[in-house]
């Protein structure tokens, strides 16, 4: 299984939720995005990678990129952090099994409600985001996983 996470900036939640998801299963191909192209080539934000730090994951090997049309043909799962990066992707989908790939990543844990994963870039709320990230990647591996 092939999983792009994104969000808007690829510093703050995306880097977080494909640190969780690639600590967790190691077997499959994760990495992430950005919607905006503000912070190519960044570490993730410190504030998180040291709360992916405070529960004992290394996410400074990862640097920020934009996602490109050709990820939606690579990836086999496309999930984004709330609705606005939710559309920008699916502005980027020619086609519908490419639609198909994007989803909500809180839809996992949530069925149906899509919910979105808070933006802490402004509110500093990373705790918030990381227990919510990694709920929702055990969710995602109780779907995927046999
Ligand atoms: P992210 O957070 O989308 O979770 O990486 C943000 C990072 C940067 C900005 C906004 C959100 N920014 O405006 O620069």
């Amino acid at each position: 299984m092939k999983v792009l996470m994104v969000c808007l900036g690829n510093i703050c939640r995306s880097p977080l939720a494909h640190g969780i998801l690639a600590e967790k299963m190691k077997s499959w191909e994760v990495d992430s995005a950005g919607t905006a192209n503000y912070h190519i080539g960044k570490l993730p934000d410190p504030r998180s990678i040291k709360v992916a730090k405070d529960h004992g994951l290394d996410i400074t090997y990862q640097r920020a990129r934009q996602i490109e049309k050709k990820d939606l043909s690579y990836y086999d799962l496309i999930l984004t952090m709330d609705a606005e990066n939710y559309n920008n992707v699916l502005k980027l989908a020619d086609h519908p099994s490419k639609k198909e790939k994007v989803q909500l990543i809180l839809n996992f844990l949530y069925p149906g409600e899509n919910r979105v994963v808070p933006d802490p870039y402004y509110n500093g709320r990373f705790e918030e985001v990381y227990m919510l990230l990694d709920k929702a990647t055990d969710a995602i591996l109780n779907q995927y996983s046999t």
